[in-house]
C-alpha cells in the first residue's frame, strides 16, 4: 500500500493538466467509484491494526491533497480559458464603447426647430435670468397680473421698478428680437423655462419651450392656423388635424389654445385626452399691438403672429411617455431608448 501511495504522491506532483477534461479523468482516475483511493481505503479495512493509526493519517491527507490539486487547477484552467478567448485574435476590432444618447428633450427640441427652419424661421436664443420688461412689461401684462406673484415666478431681486427673475417663457426673446431686428422677423425661440410649480406628473417648475414669432405687413390669423398644421402634420403625420379655441394671453389678440387630435387613441377617447379625443398642445394669437409699440415696431403697418408650446409635451405625446419626471432623473435606462443615429 505504501508503494501506491507513494506513486500517487508522485503523479500528484507532476500533474499538470492543459484542459478541464484532464482534470476531470485524473479525478474519476483517483476519487471515482473504482478509483485508486477508493481502493486504498477499501484496502485500509483489512490492514493490521499496528500500522493503521498511521497509514489512516496518510491516506486521508493524500486524499485532501488530491481534492485541493483539483480544485486549484480548475480554477487556473478556467481563468486562462476566458483570458485566451480575449488575447487569442489580436487584430479583432475593439468593443465599442458606449458613446451614450441624445437626451429625449433635446431630440424633439432638434425636430420642432428644424421644421420651422424649413418654413423660413430662423433660431434666436436669450438669457434664462431676466428682467421685468423683457419678461411681463413689454408683452403687456397688467402691473398687478398674477404671473408677477411670488407664487408664479422665481425671483432673484425684487426691490427695483425692473425686477431680476428667472424667464417664465421664451417669449422675452421674441421682445429681444424685436427691439433689435427690423420686420421682417421670422424667429423660433428655445430654452428652459422657470416656474413656481409643485413638481407632478404632469408639471414641473423648470421646462423647456420653443416660441415662435413672424411679424411682416399682412400676416393674417390664416398665416398662423396654416404654420401650426404644417407643424403637427411634420411632427405627428399627414393625418393629424388641429382645432384652435378663444383664450387669453396679455400679449396676442386674439388669441387661442391649440389642441390636436388624440394620437393615442385616436380621437376615440381615452385618459390622456380625458376623453375628448383632443390634446392641448400650444397657445397662440396675434401679437398685440401694445407689444409691437413697446418694441419700436409700428402697429398700423406691420401685424405678426405668434405661438408657444411646451417640448416636454411634445415629447410624452411623441413617444406616448405618461410621467414628466422622467425627462429630469436622467435614469440612463430611461434615457438610452431615445437613440436618434449619428449624435
Ligand atoms: N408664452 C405663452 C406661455 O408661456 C405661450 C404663448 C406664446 C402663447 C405666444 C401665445 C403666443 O404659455
Amino acid at each position: 500500500m505504501w508503494d501506491t501511495i507513494d506513486n500517487v504522491t508522485k503523479e500528484l506532483k507532476g500533474f499538470h493538466p492543459g484542459t478541464q477534461v484532464e482534470v476531470e479523468e485524473f479525478r474519476v482516475r483517483m476519487l471515482g467509484r473504482k478509483g485508486v483511493l477508493t481502493r486504498l481505503f477499501d484496502e485500509f479495512r483489512n490492514v493490521d491494526p499496528a500500522g493503521k493509526k498511521e497509514l489512516g493519517k496518510k491516506l486521508n491527507l493524500l486524499k485532501n491533497q488530491i481534492q485541493e490539486t483539483l480544485n486549484e487547477h480548475k480554477e487556473r484552467l478556467s481563468r486562462t480559458e476566458t483570458g485566451k478567448s480575449r488575447t487569442e485574435d489580436m487584430t479583432k476590432p475593439a468593443d465599442l464603447l458606449n458613446a451614450g444618447s441624445r437626451h429625449p428633450i433635446a431630440i424633439v427640441q432638434r425636430e420642432i426647430l428644424d421644421i420651422f427652419r424649413k418654413m423660413g424661421f430662423s433660431v434666436e436664443e436669450g438669457p434664462e435670468i431676466e428682467d421685468d420688461w423683457h419678461v411681463f412689461s413689454a408683452l403687456n401684462f397688467a402691473p398687478d397680473h398674477p404671473a408677477r406673484d411670488m407664487q408664479d415666478t422665481f425671483f432673484i431681486n425684487n426691490d427695483s421698478d425692473n425686477p431680476v427673475l428667472l424667464r417664465t417663457h421664451t417669449s422675452s426673446v421674441q421682445v429681444r428680437t424685436m427691439e433689435k431686428q427690423k420686420p421682417p422677423i421670422r424667429v423660433v425661440c428655445p430654452g428652459r423655462v422657470f416656474r413656481n410649480e409643485a413638481i407632478s406628473a404632469r408639471a414641473h417648475c423648470i421646462f423647456h419651450q420653443v416660441e415662435g414669432l413672424y411679424i411682416d405687413e399682412n400676416v393674417s390669423f390664416a398665416d398662423l392656423k396654416q404654420s401650426i398644421l404644417i407643424f403637427v402634420r411634420e411632427m405627428f403625420g399627414s393625418s393629424a388635424r388641429i382645432r384652435l379655441r378663444p383664450s387669453y394671453f396679455p400679449f396676442t389678440e386674439p388669441s387661442a389654445e391649440v389642441d390636436m387630435n388624440c394620437n393615442i387613441c385616436g380621437g376615440a377617447g381615452c385618459n390622456i385626452c380625458k376623453n375628448t379625443g383632443w390634446l392641448e398642445i400650444m397657445g397662440a394669437g396675434m401679437v398685440d399691438p401694445n407689444v409691437l409699440k413697446a418694441s419700436g415696431i409700428d402697429p398700423e403697418k406691420h401685424t405678426g403672429f405668434a405661438f408657444g408650446m411646451g417640448v416636454e409635451r411634445i415629447a410624452m405625446l411623441k413617444w406616448q411617455v405618461r410621467d414628466l419626471r422622467h425627462y429630469f432623473e436622467n435614469d440612463v435606462r430611461f434615457l438610452e431608448q431615445f437613440q436618434s443615429g449619428l449624435l
